[in-house]
């Protein structure tokens, strides 16, 4: 839910001053706290559509500009839009949502004769809005469609419309355009540009062209430019921006916004820095009103249709779900049936997101996003888009507070019972608590309808249950013995007369004999099917192959004698071998850039294979230059790229198997960690993670920017020696270039302000990155951590609030505090902190960093020299109290000739 703000110096400067958290006053906005009074007279819907304040329509209604709407009720079916006027709001405002919009936009561009080049612009309506993805369509007749980015780069071309002679408008689909009479821009990412301006540029005519434009019943696509969303609706993010975060509006509440008891402040992380209310777990409604959170009543059992369809295509629908709001138990379980004949099922109000299957019984729903955002459900939904099974509670209330209430609990049928759930967000820091219903124990069914928990007849269902008869109760089952004279038959599962052994040699004969033949015709078969499918796969990674610009690779290697022995392309049978299929058990992590796999080769090498985050296709020329150029660099701290695999949708990338871990598991793992890092490793795995990265800054020809230096990049070897890893989302810089412009990238917490702020990648980026490292040392906290008051805290700006107002020693972690002397500790605070400036420039280098970070090192390697213990370069990680030094080694010269600055050149 980002937005850039490349363009909006204002709001740079404001984030800078707000981030220095000295200064909590923003830029103001006319919020206005709404009474209830003034709320009574507000409309509530704009024809089918529902408000929600801080929308609203009207003076009074809103919270402030930005949140105005305009409902426009001239025409049949009223419209929706935001205060530009332009941009349409389609799905109700549900402010439950976690701040997501879906918008359209629709313009129409009239042309003039004598004018070939047109102009259209569009962005969100108000510092209030981001947009995270949208793809446009363009129709009209023969132009080219040019993405304006900004004055400094060339426009770039997006597509191409051009029109057959006679073409109608009725033969325009603009879900489908392919460049007759309509064309798509693709889809764009809201990082790319705070504002989207697009260019048309007509072709020159050709006298067919003129002959169509002067015939009398020609086609008005030949007029005009409608510019669209179609039907992929444009993703709009909101939240509060009066304040940067949650801590910053509780200190001046001024115009805060979480107004309803029960109510609780949320930071956005991914926004431009802001925050939102939601009601606490428990409790249901609209946070930014008072009285808004209520405890959850939302459930009715029993929906006003009857002969409710319960099937869409071949995905069945039990209740509460249900394709109608009169057919579903409540909002959040209304379906939307768009396509019977594919069975395309989506959440209502979801464009992107469809329903495969629904669980009652087990209270999971399988679900699919297409797009590429994080999809949020609300509290009655848990678990991730990654799994794509989604748990899911009928309400957001404890077993005991359901129970309460008979005319909103949901567990109805006799022999049903209720479960309850709670869990946190993805942050774990907020508590949702829920309950959903379960047929007991010998009941099967549909707990939520009346008489939808039938009995399991275990007889039927268990065969061989009972070794004698067995007979079914409800809810159970017993057994008796075999009545007299008879005997239970293991094969028969029943009670026989005796056995006539015979009979019994010839239907063994006779089943192996039928069984062999069917084994014969299967295996022929699937050695069949077999050779169909690999054929296919085969044709397929080839494909892979040519997209992925596997002949650009092949051919940056051959010409680099360097490379040839060093960079190698896998092919996906040699990774599918080394991984055992990609096997489950082989899963090292995963998380939202995709996984990692540990696989071993055929010549014994242990790998990490990742598979990386899906790159666009015009990235990945600059990725295959970047994997040439990587595969290069050897250098002790950095892991090792072996190569790659290009056969599959998404590249996939082979690395060195680091086995210990990162340096956040050690950090974080709390007590179960085994390990304990000393304050000498903590030192000098600091010392090589900044060579590692100055290293990367000043190498060769180029510069490699990390751009996601964090702790969990950091790896450790077997020795535990610091190896920096996964460069997944650096870029390449040729060195006279001071700063390239990109796409953001980078992990929040961790993310240098002004990079996210300007977009200007340089290599102080990765300093700022690599001063929270230096706190998470020091402090022994994640980047972004809870709180006693159980608010979030981004560790860096924590870090540096404290800092003003404790001495540094109140703040580090108790166990620095023991081994570290005071000067080690003040001079690592007072490097982080430099490393943390807002201005890059005030940043030092990493060269600065390592050096100091070296000196440190030196200093205290010189204690130990007159200390009798060991002087080892190489510390051991295990850290024992034996060791511990206390003195001041405040006295030890340092040795200014020692050359500490060296990376480990190729
Ligand atoms: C509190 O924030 C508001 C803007 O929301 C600002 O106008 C006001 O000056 C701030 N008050 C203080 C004491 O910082
Ligand atoms: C729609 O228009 C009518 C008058 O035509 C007006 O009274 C009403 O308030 C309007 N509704 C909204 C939601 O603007
Ligand atoms: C605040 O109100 C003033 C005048 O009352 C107006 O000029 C300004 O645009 C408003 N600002 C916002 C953010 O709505
Ligand atoms: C409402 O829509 C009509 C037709 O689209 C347009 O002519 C009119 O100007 C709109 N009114 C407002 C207040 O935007
Ligand atoms: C369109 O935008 C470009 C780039 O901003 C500008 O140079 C040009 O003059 C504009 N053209 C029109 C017709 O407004
Ligand atoms: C593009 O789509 C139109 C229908 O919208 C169709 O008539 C035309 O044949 C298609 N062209 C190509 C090249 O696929
Ligand atoms: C259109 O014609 C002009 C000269 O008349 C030429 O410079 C230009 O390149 C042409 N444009 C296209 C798209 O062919
Ligand atoms: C099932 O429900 C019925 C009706 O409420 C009840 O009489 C019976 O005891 C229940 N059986 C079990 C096994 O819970």
């Amino acid at each position: 839910m980002g937005f850039l703000a490349r363009d909006a110096k204002l709001l740079a400067a404001v984030f800078l001053l707000a981030c220095a958290w000295a200064v909590a006053a923003q830029a103001t906005s006319n919020a206005s706290v709404p009474s209830a009074a003034t709320l009574a007279n507000c409309p509530k819907k704009c024809g089918n559509l529902n408000v929600e304040y801080p929308f609203g329509i009207g003076a009074g209604c809103f919270r402030d500009g930005d949140f105005e709407l305009i409902c426009n009720n001239s025409t049949d079916e009223p419209k929706l839009f935001l205060n530009d006027g332009i941009t349409e709001v389609n799905f109700d405002i549900d402010t439950s949502n976690g701040g997501s919009l879906f918008v359209s936009l629709s313009q129409l561009i009239p042309l003039r004769s004598g004018i070939d080049v047109y102009n259209m612009s569009w962005k969100p309506p108000g510092r209030s809005f981001g947009w995270q993805n949208m793809e446009l369509y363009f129709s009209g007749c023969n132009f080219d469609a040019y993405w304006l980015y900004d004055d400094l780069h060339p426009r770039a071309l997006l597509c191409t419309v051009n029109c057959p002679e006679g073409i109608r408008e009725t033969d325009i689909d603009t879900w489908n355009c392919n460049g007759t009479g309509c064309c798509s821009s693709g889809k764009m990412k809201g990082g790319e540009a705070y504002s989207f301006n697009v260019q048309f540029v007509r072709h020159n005519h050709t006298l067919e062209d003129v002959a169509e434009m002067q015939s009398p019943n020609r086609s008005s696509l030949w007029d005009r430019i409608q510019v669209g969303s179609g039907t992929k609706a444009i993703d709009l993010s909101w939240a509060i921006t009066d304040q940067i975060s949650c801590a910053a509006a509780l200190e001046n509440k001024t115009n805060y916004a979480c107004l309803s008891g029960h109510s609780t402040c949320t930071d956005d992380y991914t926004n431009f820095p802001s925050y939102l209310c939601v009601c606490e777990g428990g409790y249901f409604g609209n946070p930014y009103v008072l009285g808004g959170c209520s405890s959850d009543r939302g459930y009715n059992p029993a929906p006003r249709k009857a002969n409710c369809s319960r099937t869409c295509g071949n995905i069945s629908i039990p209740f509460p779900f249900g394709l109608e709001e009169e057919c579903s138990a409540r909002t959040e379980f209304q379906l939307d049936c768009t396509d019977v004949s594919s069975s395309t099922l989506r959440p209502h109000n979801y464009v992107t997101t469809s329903v495969s299957n629904i669980n009652v019984g087990e209270g999971i729903i399988v679900v699919k996003d297409d797009s590429d955002n994080t999809v949020s459900f609300g509290p009655l939904y848990s678990g991730t888009m990654f799994t794509q099974e989604m748990q899911w509670v009928v309400a957001n209330l404890s077993c005991k507070d359901a129970a309460l209430d008979i005319t909103t609990y949901a567990c109805v049928s006799a022999n049903s019972t209720c479960l309850g759930w709670h869990t946190t967000d993805f942050l774990g820091s907020y508590l949702y608590i829920g309950y959903r219903c379960k047929c007991t124990h010998g009941f099967q069914g549909n707990p939520y309808t009346t008489d939808g928990c039938q009995d399991v007849d275990e007889c039927e269902t268990t065969p061989g249950i009972c070794n004698g008869l067995c007979h079914n109760t409800k809810g159970g089952y017993y057994c008796t013995p075999c009545p007299e004279k008879t005997q239970y038959d293991t094969t028969q599962m029943k009670c026989t007369q005796s056995k006539r052994q015979k009979s019994l040699l010839l239907g063994v004969l006779i089943g192996l004999g039928v069984g062999f033949g069917i084994l014969l015709v299967a295996l022929c078969s699937t050695f069949a099917v077999y050779r169909w499918r690999r054929d296919v796969k085969k044709k397929l990674r080839r494909k892979y192959f040519r997209e992925n610009q596997g002949l650009l690779l092949e051919q940056l290697i051959s010409t680099d004698e360097n490379a040839k022995d060093k960079t190698k392309i896998f092919s996906l049978e040699d990774l599918e071998k080394a991984t055992n299929n990609f096997d489950e058990t082989r899963i090292l992590g995963r998380g939202g850039h995709g996984m990692v796999y540990k696989g071993i080769l055929s010549d014994q090498r242990v790998v990490a294979i990742k598979i990386s985050k899906v790159i666009e296709q015009s990235e990945i020329n600059q990725f295959i230059n970047e994997v040439a150029i990587l595969s290069q660099i050897s250098h002790r701290n950095i892991v090792k790229l072996f190569g790659c695999c290009l056969e599959t949708k998404v590249p996939l990338l082979v690395y060195d198997f680091v086995p210990n871990g990162s340096l956040y598991d050690i950090l974080h793992s709390g007590s179960e960690s085994t390990f304990c890092l000393s304050w000498d490793d903590c030192l000098r795995i600091a010392a090589e993670a900044a060579g590692a990265l100055y290293y990367l800054h000043s190498a060769a020809s180029v510069s490699v920017f990390h751009r996601d230096v964090k702790s969990s990049n950091i790896l450790l070897d077997a020795n535990y020696t610091a190896k920096v890893s996964d460069f997944g989302a650096s870029r390449l810089v040729p060195i006279d270039e001071t700063h390239i412009d990109t796409l953001v990238q980078g992990t929040f917490g961790y993310l240098d302000p002004e990079y996210y702020h300007t977009g200007q990648l340089n290599e102080k980026s990765d300093v700022y990155s690599f001063g929270v490292v230096l706190v998470e040392l020091l402090i022994r906290r994640k980047p972004i951590f809870s709180g006693e008051s159980g608010l979030k805290h981004n560790l860096s700006s924590y870090f540096l609030l404290e800092l003003k107002s404790r001495p540094i020693e109140a703040i580090v972690a108790p166990q620095i505090l023991e081994e570290a002397s005071k000067e080690e500790i003040s001079s690592v605070a007072s490097l982080a902190e430099m490393c943390l400036k807002l201005k890059g420039e005030e940043r030092p280098t990493m060269k600065e960093v390592e050096m100091a970070l070296h000196t440190l090192r030196t200093k205290r390697s010189k204690y130990r020299i007159v200390a009798p213990e060991n002087d080892q370069e190489m510390q051991p990680l295990l850290y024992s109290t034996a060791e511990t030094i206390t003195g001041h080694p405040l006295a030890i010269p340092v040795d200014r000739n020692m050359d500490h600055t060296k990376p480990n050149m190729i």
